[in-house]
Protein backbone atom coordinates (compact mmCIF):
# COMPACT_ATOMS: atom_id res chain seq x y z
CA UNK A 1 0.00 0.00 0.00
CA UNK A 2 1.52 3.44 -0.95
CA UNK A 3 1.67 5.91 1.54
CA UNK A 4 3.15 9.07 2.11
CA UNK A 5 4.62 10.50 5.24
CA UNK A 6 4.87 14.22 6.57
CA UNK A 7 3.65 16.36 9.20
CA UNK A 8 0.32 18.07 9.76
CA UNK A 9 -0.22 21.99 9.27
CA UNK A 10 -2.79 23.28 12.03
CA UNK A 11 -6.19 22.64 9.55
CA UNK A 12 -5.07 18.79 9.78
CA UNK A 13 -5.27 18.54 13.71
CA UNK A 14 -8.91 17.43 13.87
CA UNK A 15 -8.11 14.60 10.82
CA UNK A 16 -4.91 14.03 12.96
CA UNK A 17 -6.23 13.29 16.56
CA UNK A 18 -9.02 10.91 15.21
CA UNK A 19 -6.63 8.90 14.20
CA UNK A 20 -5.65 8.11 18.05
CA UNK A 21 -9.23 8.54 19.28
CA UNK A 22 -9.75 5.21 17.19
CA UNK A 23 -6.61 3.82 18.08
CA UNK A 24 -7.21 4.43 22.03
CA UNK A 25 -11.16 4.43 22.21
CA UNK A 26 -10.88 7.51 23.37
CA UNK A 27 -11.91 10.55 21.84
CA UNK A 28 -9.80 13.46 23.27
CA UNK A 29 -11.85 17.25 23.11
CA UNK A 30 -9.01 19.36 21.25
CA UNK A 31 -10.18 22.30 21.87
CA UNK A 32 -9.54 21.70 25.99
CA UNK A 33 -6.51 19.92 25.46
CA UNK A 34 -4.92 22.94 22.42
CA UNK A 35 -1.74 23.68 24.17
CA UNK A 36 -0.80 20.06 24.48
CA UNK A 37 -2.24 19.09 20.85
CA UNK A 38 -0.94 22.31 18.92
CA UNK A 39 2.77 22.34 20.52
CA UNK A 40 5.86 21.37 18.55
CA UNK A 41 2.93 20.79 15.42
CA UNK A 42 5.91 20.74 12.60
CA UNK A 43 7.47 17.86 14.35
CA UNK A 44 3.89 15.76 13.95
CA UNK A 45 4.07 13.00 11.44
CA UNK A 46 1.17 11.35 9.58
CA UNK A 47 0.95 8.53 7.12
CA UNK A 48 -1.56 9.27 4.56
CA UNK A 49 -3.01 6.40 2.18
CA UNK A 50 -5.42 8.11 -0.31
CA UNK A 51 -5.61 11.40 1.16
CA UNK A 52 -6.41 9.46 4.36
CA UNK A 53 -4.54 9.94 7.47
CA UNK A 54 -3.90 6.05 8.59
CA UNK A 55 -1.41 6.36 11.15
CA UNK A 56 0.57 9.25 13.23
CA UNK A 57 3.19 9.96 15.86
CA UNK A 58 5.16 12.99 16.95
CA UNK A 59 8.31 14.37 18.57
CA UNK A 60 7.82 17.09 21.70
CA UNK A 61 10.93 18.47 21.79
CA UNK A 62 11.95 17.60 25.37
CA UNK A 63 14.93 17.32 28.01
CA UNK A 64 15.67 14.28 30.39
CA UNK A 65 18.03 15.01 33.58
CA UNK A 66 21.09 12.47 33.88
CA UNK A 67 22.99 11.47 36.68
CA UNK A 68 24.76 14.04 38.35
CA UNK A 69 21.99 16.82 37.08
CA UNK A 70 23.01 17.64 33.38
CA UNK A 71 20.15 17.32 31.06
CA UNK A 72 19.86 16.60 27.47
CA UNK A 73 17.97 17.38 24.95
CA UNK A 74 15.16 14.14 24.24
CA UNK A 75 12.73 13.61 21.14
CA UNK A 76 9.62 12.56 23.64
CA UNK A 77 7.91 10.19 21.35
CA UNK A 78 4.14 10.40 21.40
CA UNK A 79 0.51 10.09 20.26
CA UNK A 80 1.35 6.77 18.56
CA UNK A 81 -1.34 4.95 16.69
CA UNK A 82 -2.46 3.15 13.61
CA UNK A 83 -5.86 3.12 12.79
CA UNK A 84 -7.41 -0.60 13.77
CA UNK A 85 -8.49 -0.58 9.98
CA UNK A 86 -4.40 -0.43 9.32
CA UNK A 87 -2.75 -2.40 11.86
CA UNK A 88 0.20 -4.35 11.57
CA UNK A 89 1.17 -3.44 8.08
CA UNK A 90 4.24 -2.01 8.69
CA UNK A 91 3.10 1.70 9.59
CA UNK A 92 4.28 2.41 12.79
CA UNK A 93 7.55 1.10 11.59
CA UNK A 94 7.59 4.09 9.23
CA UNK A 95 7.05 5.97 11.44
CA UNK A 96 8.96 4.89 14.26
CA UNK A 97 11.92 5.22 11.65
CA UNK A 98 10.83 9.06 10.89
CA UNK A 99 10.84 10.11 14.56
CA UNK A 100 13.97 8.73 15.35
CA UNK A 101 16.20 10.09 12.83
CA UNK A 102 14.19 13.30 12.97
CA UNK A 103 16.00 13.34 16.37
CA UNK A 104 19.26 12.68 15.40
CA UNK A 105 18.54 15.62 12.48
CA UNK A 106 18.16 17.76 15.10
CA UNK A 107 21.06 16.79 17.34
CA UNK A 108 19.24 15.22 20.25
CA UNK A 109 21.01 12.64 22.00
CA UNK A 110 17.74 10.58 23.03
CA UNK A 111 14.70 9.68 22.22
CA UNK A 112 12.54 8.91 24.92
CA UNK A 113 8.49 7.80 25.75
CA UNK A 114 5.64 6.34 27.79
CA UNK A 115 4.43 3.68 26.56
CA UNK A 116 0.46 2.41 26.52
CA UNK A 117 1.66 -1.24 26.34
CA UNK A 118 5.03 -3.41 27.57
CA UNK A 119 5.65 -5.10 24.08
CA UNK A 120 5.92 -2.10 21.02
CA UNK A 121 9.17 -0.52 21.77
CA UNK A 122 11.80 -3.37 22.47
CA UNK A 123 12.36 -3.63 18.41
CA UNK A 124 13.45 -0.04 17.70
CA UNK A 125 15.99 0.55 20.68
CA UNK A 126 14.18 1.40 23.81
CA UNK A 127 14.77 -0.19 27.26
CA UNK A 128 12.90 0.73 30.40
CA UNK A 129 15.15 3.18 31.97
CA UNK A 130 12.92 3.74 34.75
CA UNK A 131 10.33 2.34 36.40
CA UNK A 132 6.86 2.91 38.11
CA UNK A 133 4.92 1.96 41.22
CA UNK A 134 0.78 1.84 41.78
CA UNK A 135 0.51 2.49 45.33
CA UNK A 136 -2.14 2.85 47.97
CA UNK A 137 -2.28 3.27 51.87
CA UNK A 138 -5.07 3.02 54.17
CA UNK A 139 -5.80 4.75 57.23
CA UNK A 140 -4.89 5.09 59.96
CA UNK A 141 -1.58 4.84 58.66
CA UNK A 142 -0.27 8.36 59.29
CA UNK A 143 2.75 9.93 58.75
CA UNK A 144 5.61 9.96 61.90
CA UNK A 145 8.07 12.25 60.20
CA UNK A 146 8.26 15.54 61.85
CA UNK A 147 9.05 18.40 59.80
CA UNK A 148 12.05 20.94 61.47
CA UNK A 149 10.13 23.57 59.09
CA UNK A 150 6.35 23.05 59.70
CA UNK A 151 5.58 25.10 56.70
CA UNK A 152 1.98 25.54 55.90
CA UNK A 153 -0.91 24.29 53.74
CA UNK A 154 -2.82 26.06 51.28
CA UNK A 155 -5.76 24.65 48.82
CA UNK A 156 -5.19 27.05 45.15
CA UNK A 157 -7.52 26.93 42.56
CA UNK A 158 -7.08 25.48 38.89
CA UNK A 159 -5.37 28.41 37.36
CA UNK A 160 -3.06 29.16 40.18
CA UNK A 161 -1.94 25.60 40.59
CA UNK A 162 -0.40 25.67 37.03
CA UNK A 163 1.36 28.46 37.52
CA UNK A 164 2.72 27.22 40.99
CA UNK A 165 2.81 23.87 39.54
CA UNK A 166 5.13 25.03 36.24
CA UNK A 167 7.76 27.00 38.38
CA UNK A 168 8.02 24.29 41.22
CA UNK A 169 8.46 21.56 38.53
CA UNK A 170 11.25 23.05 36.51
CA UNK A 171 13.23 23.70 39.87
CA UNK A 172 12.76 20.15 40.97
CA UNK A 173 13.27 18.13 37.67
CA UNK A 174 17.17 19.41 37.82
CA UNK A 175 17.85 17.63 41.42
CA UNK A 176 16.13 14.06 40.09
CA UNK A 177 17.81 11.18 37.50
CA UNK A 178 15.17 10.73 34.78
CA UNK A 179 12.95 13.80 35.48
CA UNK A 180 11.05 14.84 32.01
CA UNK A 181 10.98 18.60 31.57
CA UNK A 182 6.86 19.53 30.80
CA UNK A 183 6.77 22.15 28.23
CA UNK A 184 4.82 26.06 29.18
CA UNK A 185 2.03 24.93 26.97
CA UNK A 186 1.18 21.26 28.72
CA UNK A 187 0.29 22.98 32.19
CA UNK A 188 -2.93 24.42 31.47
CA UNK A 189 -4.58 21.84 29.64
CA UNK A 190 -2.40 18.45 30.55
CA UNK A 191 -1.02 18.89 33.94
CA UNK A 192 -3.44 20.74 35.70
CA UNK A 193 -6.12 20.59 33.16
CA UNK A 194 -10.08 21.07 34.51
CA UNK A 195 -11.21 17.92 32.57
CA UNK A 196 -8.35 15.40 34.43
CA UNK A 197 -11.23 14.53 36.37
CA UNK A 198 -14.82 15.52 37.59
CA UNK A 199 -13.72 19.58 38.30
CA UNK A 200 -15.94 19.12 40.88
CA UNK A 201 -13.87 16.76 42.68
CA UNK A 202 -10.56 17.85 41.60
CA UNK A 203 -8.54 19.94 44.58
CA UNK A 204 -4.48 21.75 44.43
CA UNK A 205 -3.25 22.60 47.37
CA UNK A 206 0.53 23.69 47.76
CA UNK A 207 2.97 23.87 51.05
CA UNK A 208 5.15 26.54 51.61
CA UNK A 209 8.14 27.24 54.35
CA UNK A 210 9.82 30.47 54.32
CA UNK A 211 7.30 32.25 52.11
CA UNK A 212 8.54 29.72 49.20
CA UNK A 213 6.25 27.20 47.68
CA UNK A 214 7.62 24.05 48.44
CA UNK A 215 5.64 21.68 47.14
CA UNK A 216 2.10 20.90 45.73
CA UNK A 217 -0.32 18.13 45.33
CA UNK A 218 -3.16 17.75 42.64
CA UNK A 219 -5.91 15.24 43.86
CA UNK A 220 -9.49 14.04 43.52
CA UNK A 221 -11.97 12.52 45.75
CA UNK A 222 -14.40 9.91 44.62
CA UNK A 223 -16.33 7.13 45.95
CA UNK A 224 -19.49 5.66 47.05
CA UNK A 225 -21.38 6.38 50.02
CA UNK A 226 -22.98 2.66 50.98
CA UNK A 227 -25.60 3.09 53.60
CA UNK A 228 -24.42 6.78 54.25
CA UNK A 229 -20.72 5.63 55.53
CA UNK A 230 -17.67 7.22 53.56
CA UNK A 231 -15.99 4.68 51.44
CA UNK A 232 -14.34 7.54 49.34
CA UNK A 233 -10.92 7.50 48.31
CA UNK A 234 -8.02 10.20 47.56
CA UNK A 235 -6.37 9.90 43.99
CA UNK A 236 -2.91 11.94 43.83
CA UNK A 237 -2.56 13.20 39.93
CA UNK A 238 1.08 14.82 40.82
CA UNK A 239 2.80 15.24 44.29
CA UNK A 240 6.09 17.62 43.49
CA UNK A 241 8.18 18.45 46.47
CA UNK A 242 11.36 20.14 46.70
CA UNK A 243 12.51 19.25 50.12
CA UNK A 244 11.89 16.25 52.39
CA UNK A 245 9.73 18.53 54.95
CA UNK A 246 7.14 19.31 52.04
CA UNK A 247 6.49 15.47 50.80
CA UNK A 248 6.22 14.58 54.94
CA UNK A 249 3.51 17.83 55.22
CA UNK A 250 1.61 16.86 51.76
CA UNK A 251 1.37 13.03 52.34
CA UNK A 252 0.34 13.69 56.18
CA UNK A 253 -2.60 16.01 55.12
CA UNK A 254 -3.71 13.63 52.58
CA UNK A 255 -3.72 10.67 54.95
CA UNK A 256 -5.01 12.63 57.39
CA UNK A 257 -8.16 13.58 55.38
CA UNK A 258 -12.13 13.10 56.58
CA UNK A 259 -14.57 11.31 54.69
CA UNK A 260 -12.23 8.90 53.03
CA UNK A 261 -10.49 5.65 53.53
CA UNK A 262 -7.00 6.08 51.59
CA UNK A 263 -5.19 7.46 49.32
CA UNK A 264 -3.89 6.08 46.02
CA UNK A 265 -1.06 7.68 43.62
CA UNK A 266 -1.05 5.75 40.39
CA UNK A 267 2.96 6.72 39.79
CA UNK A 268 5.53 7.07 42.47
CA UNK A 269 9.26 6.52 42.45
CA UNK A 270 10.67 3.34 43.37
CA UNK A 271 12.64 4.79 46.17
CA UNK A 272 10.08 6.61 47.71
CA UNK A 273 10.32 7.87 51.21
CA UNK A 274 6.87 7.75 52.41
CA UNK A 275 7.07 4.23 53.64
CA UNK A 276 9.73 5.08 55.87
CA UNK A 277 7.82 7.92 57.10
CA UNK A 278 4.56 6.24 57.74
CA UNK A 279 3.69 4.83 61.40
CA UNK A 280 2.99 1.05 59.73
CA UNK A 281 5.01 0.27 57.34
CA UNK A 282 3.10 -2.30 55.94
CA UNK A 283 0.24 0.15 54.86
CA UNK A 284 2.12 1.25 52.01
CA UNK A 285 1.00 -1.34 49.28
CA UNK A 286 2.99 -1.40 46.25
CA UNK A 287 -0.15 -2.83 43.99
CA UNK A 288 1.80 -2.68 40.64
CA UNK A 289 5.44 -2.01 39.56
CA UNK A 290 5.89 -1.43 35.40
CA UNK A 291 7.84 0.27 33.15
CA UNK A 292 7.46 4.41 33.52
CA UNK A 293 10.23 5.91 31.29
CA UNK A 294 11.52 3.98 27.88
CA UNK A 295 14.95 5.51 26.27
CA UNK A 296 16.71 4.97 23.19
CA UNK A 297 20.23 6.14 22.77
CA UNK A 298 20.89 7.99 19.68
CA UNK A 299 24.62 9.13 20.36
CA UNK A 300 25.93 7.04 22.56
CA UNK A 301 29.07 9.11 23.04
CA UNK A 302 27.79 12.14 24.01
CA UNK A 303 25.11 10.18 26.39
CA UNK A 304 27.98 8.33 28.35
CA UNK A 305 30.02 11.51 28.59
CA UNK A 306 27.17 13.53 29.88
CA UNK A 307 26.45 11.87 33.06
CA UNK A 308 28.38 11.42 36.01
CA UNK A 309 29.80 7.88 37.62
CA UNK A 310 29.73 6.29 40.66
CA UNK A 311 33.08 5.01 40.44
CA UNK A 312 36.18 5.93 38.28
CA UNK A 313 37.57 3.63 36.19
CA UNK A 314 37.46 2.38 32.40
CA UNK A 315 34.99 0.02 30.27
CA UNK A 316 34.94 -0.11 26.97
CA UNK A 317 31.41 -0.73 25.57
CA UNK A 318 30.41 -2.42 22.06
CA UNK A 319 26.84 -1.05 20.92
CA UNK A 320 24.91 -2.82 18.44
CA UNK A 321 21.71 -1.08 16.64
CA UNK A 322 19.69 -3.48 14.91
CA UNK A 323 16.89 -1.47 14.32
CA UNK A 324 18.64 1.26 12.20
CA UNK A 325 22.11 0.71 12.43
CA UNK A 326 22.65 4.53 13.16
CA UNK A 327 26.23 5.65 13.05
CA UNK A 328 25.94 7.76 16.32
CA UNK A 329 24.59 4.69 18.48
CA UNK A 330 27.04 1.90 16.82
CA UNK A 331 30.37 1.30 17.49
CA UNK A 332 32.66 0.79 20.35
CA UNK A 333 33.49 3.31 22.95
CA UNK A 334 36.21 4.05 25.53
CA UNK A 335 33.98 5.36 28.31
CA UNK A 336 36.78 6.84 30.86
CA UNK A 337 36.06 7.86 34.42
CA UNK A 338 38.10 10.12 36.87
CA UNK A 339 38.02 12.92 39.37
CA UNK A 340 37.89 14.90 36.27
CA UNK A 341 34.50 13.94 34.89
CA UNK A 342 33.60 11.59 32.09
CA UNK A 343 34.78 11.06 28.62
CA UNK A 344 33.71 8.85 25.36
CA UNK A 345 35.28 8.06 22.99
CA UNK A 346 35.51 5.45 19.68
CA UNK A 347 38.19 2.62 20.04
CA UNK A 348 39.37 -0.49 18.42
CA UNK A 349 40.30 -1.91 21.42
CA UNK A 350 37.99 -5.29 22.32
CA UNK A 351 34.80 -4.61 24.34
CA UNK A 352 34.75 -4.77 27.97
CA UNK A 353 30.80 -4.83 27.74
CA UNK A 354 28.58 -5.79 24.45
CA UNK A 355 25.02 -5.27 24.24
CA UNK A 356 22.50 -3.58 22.16
CA UNK A 357 21.51 0.06 21.99
CA UNK A 358 18.04 -0.86 24.04
CA UNK A 359 20.11 -2.28 26.87
CA UNK A 360 22.46 0.55 26.89
CA UNK A 361 19.08 2.77 27.62
CA UNK A 362 17.93 0.87 30.17
CA UNK A 363 21.04 1.17 32.07
CA UNK A 364 21.69 4.45 31.41
CA UNK A 365 20.13 6.20 34.21
CA UNK A 366 21.28 3.67 36.73
CA UNK A 367 17.74 2.08 37.14
CA UNK A 368 18.97 -1.11 36.62
CA UNK A 369 22.51 -2.82 36.88
CA UNK A 370 24.19 -4.16 34.26
CA UNK A 371 24.71 -7.20 36.31
CA UNK A 372 20.76 -7.69 35.91
CA UNK A 373 20.83 -7.71 32.54
CA UNK A 374 23.81 -10.16 31.89
CA UNK A 375 21.86 -12.29 34.00
CA UNK A 376 18.82 -11.57 31.60
CA UNK A 377 20.64 -12.63 29.03
CA UNK A 378 20.37 -8.78 27.35
CA UNK A 379 24.46 -7.65 28.01
CA UNK A 380 27.59 -10.16 27.62
CA UNK A 381 30.66 -9.15 29.69
CA UNK A 382 34.16 -10.69 28.79
CA UNK A 383 34.64 -11.08 32.30
CA UNK A 384 32.92 -11.02 35.85
CA UNK A 385 35.37 -7.66 36.98
CA UNK A 386 34.23 -5.93 34.12
CA UNK A 387 30.79 -6.49 35.43
CA UNK A 388 31.31 -5.54 38.90
CA UNK A 389 33.19 -2.22 37.59
CA UNK A 390 30.11 -1.23 35.19
CA UNK A 391 27.69 -2.04 38.06
CA UNK A 392 29.85 0.46 40.62
CA UNK A 393 30.17 3.21 37.81
CA UNK A 394 26.57 3.12 36.65
CA UNK A 395 24.85 3.60 39.58
CA UNK A 396 23.24 6.25 40.49
CA UNK A 397 22.36 8.89 43.28
CA UNK A 398 18.64 7.82 42.85
CA UNK A 399 16.07 5.75 41.27
CA UNK A 400 15.79 7.65 37.99
CA UNK A 401 11.61 8.48 37.91
CA UNK A 402 10.20 10.54 34.59
CA UNK A 403 7.38 12.73 36.90
CA UNK A 404 6.27 13.39 33.47
CA UNK A 405 3.50 11.06 31.60
CA UNK A 406 3.56 11.92 27.66
C1 LIG B 1 0.68 -0.33 18.53
C2 LIG B 1 0.30 0.11 17.11
C3 LIG B 1 0.71 1.57 16.93
C4 LIG B 1 1.06 -0.78 16.12
O1 LIG B 1 0.92 -0.24 14.83
P1 LIG B 1 1.10 -1.14 13.49
O2 LIG B 1 1.09 -0.18 12.36
O3 LIG B 1 0.12 -2.22 13.52
O4 LIG B 1 2.56 -1.73 13.71
P2 LIG B 1 3.52 -2.37 12.59
O5 LIG B 1 2.70 -3.07 11.55
O6 LIG B 1 4.49 -1.36 12.09
O7 LIG B 1 4.30 -3.44 13.46
C5 LIG B 1 5.68 -3.45 13.63
C6 LIG B 1 6.08 -4.61 14.48
O8 LIG B 1 5.62 -4.39 15.81
C7 LIG B 1 4.80 -5.48 16.23
N1 LIG B 1 3.75 -4.92 17.07
C8 LIG B 1 2.86 -4.00 16.70
N2 LIG B 1 2.06 -3.70 17.72
C9 LIG B 1 2.44 -4.47 18.76
C10 LIG B 1 1.98 -4.63 20.08
N3 LIG B 1 0.94 -3.91 20.55
N4 LIG B 1 2.63 -5.50 20.88
C11 LIG B 1 3.67 -6.21 20.41
N5 LIG B 1 4.16 -6.11 19.15
C12 LIG B 1 3.54 -5.25 18.34
C13 LIG B 1 4.26 -6.09 14.95
O9 LIG B 1 3.88 -7.42 15.13
C14 LIG B 1 5.44 -5.92 14.03
O10 LIG B 1 6.36 -6.95 14.30
P3 LIG B 1 7.27 -7.60 13.14
O11 LIG B 1 8.09 -6.46 12.59
O12 LIG B 1 8.07 -8.62 13.86
O13 LIG B 1 6.30 -8.15 12.16
C15 LIG B 1 -1.22 -0.03 16.85
O14 LIG B 1 -1.60 -1.36 17.08
C16 LIG B 1 -2.08 0.88 17.70
O15 LIG B 1 -2.44 1.96 17.24
N6 LIG B 1 -2.45 0.47 18.94
C17 LIG B 1 -3.33 1.25 19.79
C18 LIG B 1 -2.70 2.53 20.29
C19 LIG B 1 -1.40 2.31 21.03
O16 LIG B 1 -1.30 1.46 21.90
N7 LIG B 1 -0.38 3.09 20.68
C20 LIG B 1 0.91 3.08 21.34
C21 LIG B 1 0.96 4.27 22.21
S1 LIG B 1 2.36 4.33 23.26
Amino acid sequence: MDSTLRPIAEHELDAFALVPAYGFGDRMPLDEHRGWASHDLDRTVAAFVDGEIVATGRNYSLEMTLPGGATVAAGGVSWITTRPTHRRRGFLTEVMTHLVQDSRDRGEPVSILTASEGGIYGRFGYGVAAQTAAVAIDQPATITRVGANPGTLRFVEAEEAATVGEELFDRMRHTRVGAVSRPAPWWGDEWAPQDWVDARRRFDVVYEADGRIEGYALYSVAGEWPHGISQQVATVRDLVASTPDAEAALWSFLLELDLITGVRMPHVPLDSPVPWMLSDHRQFRTESVRDGLWVRPIDTAQLLASRTYDATGELVVRVVDPFLHLEESEGTFRLSVDAGGASCERTGRDADLSMTVDALGAILLGGVAPSVLARAGRLTPTDAHALTLADAMFRAEHQPFPFTWF
